[in-house]
């Protein structure tokens, strides 16, 4: 059964922990006090402004970030105390989709996608299996038959499919995505969020995104957290933020989503 709601949260031990994490950079105190948990199955969204420090907090949950004070718990464990192996393995475990989709823009799409294979499976899986991988990979994120074009011959929704691929190619346990949908338009924002869910559902993948776009948020999550001046504001279910009455986090739902209009709903409608 899928993660819905608060009243689960205790049955099931989380599979990250993220405990009174603290990061600076000189004067400018990014992340104040942030805590939260992820449970196994569920897809929850962190939602906040631009350059609230979303993007940092995937960094420390793969460990290539320190927090200054607090700690992060993988499976009871901190990250900061792993050693290098136990870090590469949790690297495997937990996949991560860069923000810009990150494609080495010389490398075919097959060698873009094959890309973590050699880092993560280099002896573990012959050449074709590999090839397997990458066929079965491109084919979920509805990219079959792309493996020899170049990704400046792909849109801006097609590279960030390419980039969940390369992602899900591994088969992480846990996937985590950074801005799955900037400089998306309305349909392929959609597309993408069904493709997070399909992925959620079909291969078993707990999901983390980091997002400043409500309608992902709001469409895609089963539980949704809010940071803002680097506290967590808010935290339940999609429809408990979108009409949560603490002024931080309505502030925020009501202010933000420039890009998605009446106008875009009338158009498209709401999925
Ligand atoms: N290595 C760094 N050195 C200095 N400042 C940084 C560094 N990394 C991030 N920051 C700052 O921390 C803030 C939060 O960054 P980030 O996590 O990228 O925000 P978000 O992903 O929410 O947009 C930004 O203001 C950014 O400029
Ligand atoms: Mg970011």
């Amino acid at each position: 059964m899928r993660y819905t709601g608060s009243s689960m949260a205790a049955d099931r031990p989380a599979i990250f922990s993220i405990r009174n994490v603290k990061k600076s950079f000189g004067d400018s105190h990014v992340l104040k006090d942030v805590s939260f948990e992820v449970y196994p199955q569920e897809i929850l969204a962190v939602l906040g402004p631009s350059g609230c420090g979303k993007s940092i907090l995937l960094k420390m949950m793969i460990g290539l970030i320190e927090p200054d004070a607090g700690e992060v718990y993988f499976e009871g464990k901190r990250v900061t105390d792993m050693s290098l192996p136990e870090k590469t393995e949790l690297r495997r475990r937990v996949g991560m989709v860069f923000q810009y989709g990150a494609l080495f823009d010389s490398m075919s799409v097959r060698d873009n996608v094959m890309y973590g294979l050699r880092e993560h499976y280099a002896k573990k899986l012959s050449e074709a299996e590999k090839e397997d991988r990458v066929r079965g990979a491109l084919a979920v994120v509805g990219l079959a038959g792309t493996e020899d074009l170049l990704p400046s011959s792909l849109s801006g929704g097609m590279k960030k499919r390419a980039g969940v691929a390369r992602t899900i190619a591994c088969r992480p346990e846990l996937v985590l995505y950074d801005e799955p949908t900037m400089g998306l338009d309305p349909i392929n924002t959609t597309r993408i969020g069904h493709l997070v869910r399909g992925l959620a559902r079909e291969m078993d993948i707990t999901s983390v995104m980091v997002t400043h776009d409500m309608k992902l948020a709001f469409e895609a999550a089963d539980r949704v957290i809010v940071i803002n001046e680097g506290l967590v504001v808010g935290s339940g279910t999609p429809e408990s933020i979108q009409n949560h009455t603490d002024p931080r986090v309505k502030g925020f739902v009501e202010g933000l989503d420039p890009e998605w209009t009446e106008e875009d709903e009338r158009l498209y409608g709401v999925p």
